[in-house]
């Protein structure tokens, strides 16, 4: 294959760096995200074709505000600097930037002051997504204002002779309406790219990379079923061979026939993965904890132990791979400060320092739709492709208060009714995540003649991209009534089921 044109995103802190990454790859363009101290050297000696620069939290006359090599602005490469970006590169084209009192944030919409290739076909009072409390004050030198936001700042500017474009909004987040069309202008009518970055060429260089960390080490692969690490376990296996160990934990807190619908499946790939049961060691230590967040912890911190034994039977181990995805990892990061944690989901964080395995995450900056197309260029099937997202916690998370036995019993019968009904009735694959929740509220019921004071199931079906969002999503009344009367019938210790129509935010995917 031969070399891919190469786009460089300078991130300088912006939570929509990888967004940018993504939305470059999805126009089939290679890009590689780099810290701010590159040098115009670099930029030559790599071949790099465009610079992107990215929204950042500080501001550029803060004392330790991130900056760049200024040669880089006269080396005639096509740049874009978007917020924080533009900002940086109009202070350096002398221009000044202020704190607004008006500040915009959120939506607005821009005005046209110039043609511009950079809105090519792009309609003009186009919708756009602002997220930053600084405004340039004086135009830079040589450039001109593109467009206008609503206080009538400056939105886009361009260099009147040099590739230097700058936003003030963000095109790469979809409440930017035209942002893709934005970006494509910039990527193909600007800098002139072409649209060589396959999804082969992703599976090729990851390869090499998991390679290159490897060296001759053993890699302790850890499958959980799911889309992301099944990927992850073919790519793996396909790098390195016997080098990688995949291996398949019961932690007590699968699905109804899961374990070994998994591990068939895997193996039909020709993954050798071996299967270990840790559920009594799981459900032991979640005896009487209510708290999900405590779950949650013990959760991880059993797989840590069951890893940890299972390493031992192993030579030569000097690593654990994890299909982690970024939006797990965004998740599981403090928004606002340390309090803010919204979950910690479980397989994200660090492993203690005595079990000398370094985690390898070879997926951390894709998302869900990415992996899924790697995985159809593998070969992979729709069945395990196209399954729902399910949490590493499991049920755990699904049982609203303490984990007994029989909870799990009731909640894995009451599931599996409504997941097959939803395959029966074509409208799994239409529904991004469905799955049962137990809660353990008693409420009462009449069959037949007798009183029944049994527990509450809610069913959660959303919508979503990638799990950040999501809208709740419809189910037809016919197959919803038919999942409704099978559960209360079927499913011993039910005798209600409601339909959860919360959207995230405000309310999360998982009730814990
Ligand atoms: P929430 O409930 O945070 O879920 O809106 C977003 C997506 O993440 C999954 N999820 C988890 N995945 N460990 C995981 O690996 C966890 O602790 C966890 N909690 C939620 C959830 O199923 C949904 O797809």
């Amino acid at each position: 294959m031969s070399k891919p044109s190469k786009v460089w995103i300078v991130d300088f802190g912006s939570q929509y760096t990888q967004l940018i990454a993504r939305r470059v790859r999805e126009m089939s363009v290679y890009s590689e995200i780099v810290l701010p101290d590159i040098s115009s050297e670099d930029i030559v000696t790599n071949h790099i074709s465009a610079l992107i620069l990215s929204g950042g939290p500080s501001s550029v006359y803060e004392d330790k505000a991130p900056d760049i090599d200024p040669k880089i602005f006269t080396i005639d490469i096509p740049i874009l600097g978007i917020c924080y970006g533009l900002q940086l590169m109009s202070r350096h084209f002398g221009a000044k930037v202020h704190s607004d009192k008006h500040r915009e944030y959120g939506r607005s919409t821009i005005q046209f002051r110039k043609k511009s290739a950079l809105f090519q076909n792009v309609e003009d009072n186009t919708t756009v997504w602002m997220s930053h409390g600084d405004h340039v004050d004086s135009l830079p030198e040589g450039f001109d204002i593109v467009a206008v936001s609503e206080n009538n700042a400056p939105a886009a500017i361009e260099h009147r002779q040099k590739p230097l474009l700058g936003l003030q909004f963000h095109p790469e987040v979809v409440h930017t309406v035209e942002g893709q069309k934005i970006l494509e202008n910039f990527l193909f009518g600007i800098a002139g790219l072409k649209q060589d970055w396959t999804v082969g060429h992703f599976i090729e260089q990851t390869s090499t990379k998991i390679r290159e960390q490897v060296g001759n080490g053993k890699v302790l692969m850890a499958l959980s079923g799911g889309v992301d690490s099944s990927v992850m376990g073919i790519l793996m296996y396909r790098a390195i061979g016997n080098q990688c160990i995949p291996v398949f934990i019961n932690n007590g807190l699968l699905r109804k026939d899961e374990q070994f619908e998994v591990v068939r499946k895997l193996r039909k790939m020709g993954l050798p993965i071996r299967m270990y049961n840790y559920s009594a060691q799981f459900l032991n230590a979640l005896k009487g904890i209510k708290s999900p967040e405590r779950k949650r912890k013990i959760i991880g911190h059993q797989f840590i132990k069951a890893f940890e034994e299972i390493s031992k039977k192993h030579k030569d181990l000097s690593f654990l791979a994890q299909g982690t995805l970024y939006p797990d990892v965004i998740e599981s990061r403090s928004v606002n400060g340390p309090s803010q944690v919204i979950k910690s989901h479980h397989n994200v964080g660090g492993l203690p320092k005595r079990m000398k395995l370094d985690l390898i995450e070879p997926f951390n900056s894709l998302f869900k739709d990415e992996v899924r197309k790697i995985g159809r260029e593998l070969g992979m099937s729709a069945d395990i492709l196209n399954r729902h997202p399910f949490p590493g916690p499991g049920l755990g998370v699904r049982i609203i208060g303490e984990i007994t036995a029989k909870r799990l019993s009731i909640l894995r019968k009451a599931d599996d009714i409504f997941i097959k009904e939803l395959i029966n009735s074509g409208e799994y694959d239409r529904v991004w995540q469905a799955f049962a929740v137990l809660i353990p509220v008693k409420t009462v019921g009449v069959m037949g003649d007798q009183r029944t004071y049994e527990n509450l199931v809610a069913l959660r079906s959303v919508d979503s991209s990638d799990g950040m969002t999501a809208d709740w999503s419809p189910i037809p009344n016919a197959v919803l009534s038919k999942v409704a009367s099978r559960i209360v019938n079927e499913v011993r210790g039910i005798n209600r089921v409601v339909h959860d129509i919360t959207s995230k935010p405000p309310g999360t995917i998982e009730w814990e």
